[in-house]
């Protein structure tokens, strides 16, 4: 269970610990529900308060929203609009109290995910999401401390899972029944690989390329090293 911090808690005192914020992403069957919950471990063995939460989603209004834009057919624009109206809302209620409060926030799919799929898989304009990009997460209409200095609130590290679709497609098959997305052909696949391809070469510094077609333990290898590298945990 999801507790946000109300404003007046996050402006209280400021936190001992900064915010940081990772995201996990890939095409549909990659993996990152499955390395999640280690990395909340890693974290939570450190002694830091970690969010888990996902995206589309991870408010009550932002799950029915999520109903909607998964399950329903609609005009491209809309459906982007709706991904980020969720997102506003999963950023203003969850996402960013718990940065300002230096929380640990893992996400299941971010903004990323919106230019993979709306951008890179429906072909949607990339500049019009960059538009609404800036907007929603403009770091001054969240909560103090929670954009740690940046204009645009973006995630500290993204994990990229990347997965051959063909391979993907076997592992999620008979899994469960699919939703609009995950009934898309494998070219579909190939065209939000590209977007992640994309969103990777224009966010290098905060991209890390997780080479998720191994054995389960050796990504969660390559996983740890990754976040280990990037947050060295500090000496007691
Ligand atoms: N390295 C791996 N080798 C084989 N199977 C794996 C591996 N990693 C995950 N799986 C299995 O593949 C399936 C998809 O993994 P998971 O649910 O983590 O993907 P996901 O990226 O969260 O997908 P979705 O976007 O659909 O939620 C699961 O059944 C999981 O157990
Ligand atoms: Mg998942």
């Amino acid at each position: 269970m999801l507790h946000a911090n109300t404003p007046a808690q996050s402006a209280a005192a400021p936190p001992s610990t900064q915010g940081l914020f990772i995201t996990f992403e890939g095409i549909d069957g990659a993996g990152k529900s499955t390395h999640i919950a280690a990395v909340a471990d890693w974290f939570a063995g450190q002694g830091r308060a970690v969010v888990s939460t996902r995206e589309p989603g991870g408010t009550p209004l932002a799950e029915q929203i999520r109903a909607l834009a998964l399950r329903q057919d609609m005009d491209a624009l809309t459906e982007a609009l709706l991904m980020f109206a969720a997102r506003r809302e999963h950023l203003a209620q969850v996402i960013a109290p718990a940065l300002a409060a230096g929380k640990v926030v893992l996400c299941d799919r971010f903004t990323d995910a919106t230019f993979a799929y709306q951008g890179g898989g429906r072909g949607f304009a990339w500049q019009t999401l960059r538009a609404l990009e800036r907007m929603v997460q403009a770091a001054d209409s969240l909560p103090a401390a929670a954009g740690r200095g940046a204009r645009v609130l973006q995630p500290d590290l993204t994990l990229w899972f990347d997965l051959p679709p063909a391979v993907a497609a076997r592992r999620l098959s008979g899994a469960r029944a699919p939703d609009k997305f995950e009934a898309q052909p494998q070219t579909f696949f190939e065209a939000v690989r590209a977007g992640y391809v994309r969103r990777q070469r224009e966010n290098p510094r905060r991209f890390a390329r997780i080479d998720a077609n191994q054995t389960l333990q050796a990504v969660a290898q390559a996983v740890e090293q990754v976040v280990a590298q990037a947050h060295p945990p500090r000496a007691a």
